[in-house]
């Protein structure tokens, strides 16, 4: 890693990421967010300690199929990815639990390849359960983590010596709206050299009902993750929300092409913000947009990297074609 190149604290292991653009802050994204209608919020803010569990068992429920999906590709293709690219650092973003690249580095294990791994996520108490059981696992690799807001700019996360896998599984760029989406991949574009390479899991447009129900599980855990930005803003914030005030609500929007996820107030309140000294008035039936999840065909997965001056290596998808899985480097 280029110690020089990156504005970092070293602390612990970790590195902390700096921004390197403009990036609201929780108290301006509640003061443009919530203070104002249509009320949202970003959806980083779910992932405190227990909002990253409360995700982890998402994936783990029958409706979710996106985790199960991704997971059964990489399995079987991870070292046909891995014998792409040749890595010598995987640096993955909202990287969470980690619980697939797993394949990722085994795969590097049996093909005696040594990497480093740079698991980057927002939630800090994950990366260090991450890196102390990865260093388990991994005793010939090295792990380090990255703490940071992947929204905040990626200028200073300068590559480090040798060939680097990028990663974004899960479809998390589905979080992000369409434009954002463009431009996170070519700032992914934008750090990496020449043999470098993008691993990118993409959920695809498929039946809304099945998109209804992985979204509105049957055990509410769904339901759960989405009332955690309450506590956290709570927590935050010294505010006073009380989740039984409020239900979980996912709907996918077919013109949109996105599950919309919104938390509903089930009667009028008065809500405080007292480290902000703000209070607001929501009204019974009003919506707070929590999390937009896009779903791409895969020609939009294509053009997102291609547009980027990425080429696609490979692509691999299971036979209901419900997921894509793309491998692109950048050319010479
Ligand atoms: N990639 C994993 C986890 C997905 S959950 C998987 O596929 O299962 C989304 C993860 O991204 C969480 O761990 C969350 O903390 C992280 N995350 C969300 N927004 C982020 C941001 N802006 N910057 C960094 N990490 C973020
Ligand atoms: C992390 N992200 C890609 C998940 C998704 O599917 O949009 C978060 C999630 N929200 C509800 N369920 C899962």
């Amino acid at each position: 890693m280029d110690c020089d190149a990156i504005l970092k604290m070293k602390d612990n292991d970790c590195i902390y990421v700096m921004q390197s653009k403009h990036s609201n802050s929780l108290q301006e994204d509640v003061q443009h967010g919530l203070l104002t209608v249509p009320r949202s919020m970003p959806p980083k803010y779910f992932y405190d300690e227990y909002g990253s569990l409360l995700f982890d068992r998402i994936c783990d429920t029958k409706e979710y199929y996106p985790t199960r999906t991704e997971s059964k590709l990489l399995e079987d293709h991870a070292l046909e990815l891995i014998e792409l690219a040749m890595p010598r650092h995987i640096l993955e973003f909202g990287s969470g639990c980690s619980r697939k690249t797993h394949f990722l580095m085994q795969a590097c294990e049996n093909l005696k390849i040594d990497c480093q791994y740079l698991p980057f996520d927002v939630c800090e108490e994950v990366l260090y359960q991450v890196r102390d059981e990865y260093i388990r696992r991994y005793q010939w690799s090295d792990v380090t983590p990255l703490i940071g807001d992947y929204t905040a700019g990626l200028d200073d996360l300068h590559r480090p010596e040798g060939a680097c896998l990028y990663v974004f599984l899960g479809s998390s760029i589905g979080n992000f709206d369409r434009q954002q989406a463009k431009e996170f991949v070519a700032e992914v574009a934008a750090c990496m050299l020449p043999g470098d390479s993008f691993l990118l899991g993409v959920d695809r447009v498929k039946s809304a009902q099945i998109l209804h129900q992985a979204y509105n599980d049957k055990d509410g855990v769904t339901g759960e993750f989405n009332l955690n930005l309450l506590n956290v803003l709570n927590q935050r914030l010294d505010a006073n929300f009380d989740l039984n005030n409020f239900k979980h609500k996912a709907i996918y929007n077919e013109v949109l092409q996105r599950i919309e996820m919104y938390l509903v107030a089930e009667s009028r309140q008065t809500i405080s913000f007292n480290a902000l000294d703000e209070s607001i008035q929501i009204n019974k039936d009003e919506e707070i947009l929590t999390e937009v999840s896009h779903k791409y065909t895969y020609d939009q997965v294509e053009s997102l990297l291609t547009d980027a001056g990425l080429h696609i290596l490979k692509h691999v998808e299971p036979d209901n074609a419900w997921f894509s899985l793309v491998m692109a480097h950048k050319p010479l």
